[in-house]
């Protein structure tokens, strides 16, 4: 029996995620939005396509939580994209409110499932999602740090002139200002970028994979990123249901790892049917750890926003 994923945002990132899913037929899909035909129109168009791309997965778009019944996976996407001059922290209470809203109605229809929040904040609604939905950590998680390592990675291979595919990218901390790029275990061909690429080249990739997001927002003017963020959703919730085991970026509750806690903060984890099988604790300098305590305090100082 094929999995259900459904993908909550029938806006740009959630339709981008959905039609990636179906393409490479990671289950059947459920596309639900609050507007009435919006889901229901870009899913019927998405599955006219499925005779050109040759795909069998059905997709279904509904305004009814009644048709998520069951998921295994519930990508949140729905949620305001950043403006020009927003931060990601000024979308906060409006977001909280439409997530609350939303995983009250995942703990209602799939209380087994597998949350993938991708709406912004995203480290600090993931932790809002988890204290809402009082689902086990290992079932709460985010997308960003996946992003923004393709980010970087894609700013290395530019610099160093190399195909993608020849690139490893880290990236840690938060989703935003504080995110965490590891240039010593970022690697060309297995060798660290530290050793190929100049201080100089480093601190302007570090620079624009921070800005990465921010970047977009200001060329788009109307709202952000969809393309990169739809595929590492899409990548992450395709993992998870097919039990992968693959270790990716992942906003996770930390609970002592890192010397961290009580904060949902991007590190690898190895992601399966269980949601996150394992945090991997990856060996960091003090400088990096200390880096990544800075975001956790930053994410922290944004607790009393949420009214919990
Ligand atoms: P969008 O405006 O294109 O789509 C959002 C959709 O959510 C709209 O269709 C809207 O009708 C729907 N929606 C609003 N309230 C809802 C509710 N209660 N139930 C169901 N659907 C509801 O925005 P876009 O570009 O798709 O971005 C969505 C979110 O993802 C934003 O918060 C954005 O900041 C975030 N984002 C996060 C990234 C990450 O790395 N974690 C990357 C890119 C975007
Ligand atoms: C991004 O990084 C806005 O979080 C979104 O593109």
């Amino acid at each position: 029996m094929k999995s259900k994923i459904t993908v909550v945002g029938a806006g740009n990132v959630g339709a981008q995620c959905a039609y990636r899913l179906a393409q490479r037929e990671a289950g059947d899909i459920v596309l639900i939005d609050i507007i009435e035909g919006v889901p229901q129109g870009k899913a019927l168009d998405m599955s006219q396509s499925a005779a050109v791309e040759g795909f069998n997965s059905a997709i279904l778009g509904t305004n009814n939580y009644e048709d998520t019944k069951d998921s295994a996976v519930v990508v949140v996407t729905a949620g305001l994209p950043r403006k020009p001059g927003m931060t990601r922290e000024d979308l906060i209470s409006k977001n909280a409110a439409i997530t609350k809203s939303v995983v009250e109605n995942v703990v209602k229809y799939s209380p087994n499932s597998v949350i993938l929040m991708v709406a912004n904040p995203l480290d600090i609604l993931t932790y809002y999602a988890l204290r809402v939905t009082q689902f086990p950590p290992q079932r709460i998680l985010g997308m960003a740090p996946l992003l923004d390592a393709a980010r970087m990675g894609y700013f290395i291979a530019q610099a160093a002139k190399v195909p993608i595919n020849d690139v490893y990218a880290e990236v840690l901390g938060s989703h935003g200002d504080l995110m965490v790029p590891i240039p010593r275990l970022s690697t060309i061909k297995g060798k660290p970028i530290t050793d190929i690429l100049s201080a100089e080249q480093i601190k302007q990739i570090v620079d624009k994979t921070t800005n990465g997001g921010a970047e977009i927002v200001g060329l788009l003017k109307t709202g952000s990123a969809y393309y990169a963020p739809g595929a590492a959703a899409a990548r992450m919730a395709e993992s998870i249901v097919k039990d992968k085991k693959e270790v990716i970026g992942t906003c996770c509750y930390l609970t002592g790892q890192f010397g961290i806690k009580d904060v949902c903060l991007g590190v690898p984890a190895k992601l399966g049917k269980n949601g996150i099988e394992e945090i991997v604790e990856i060996n960091l300098t003090a400088e990096e750890i200390s880096a990544l305590q800075k975001a956790a305090t930053s994410v922290k100082s944004l607790y009393p926003l949420l009214n919990l």
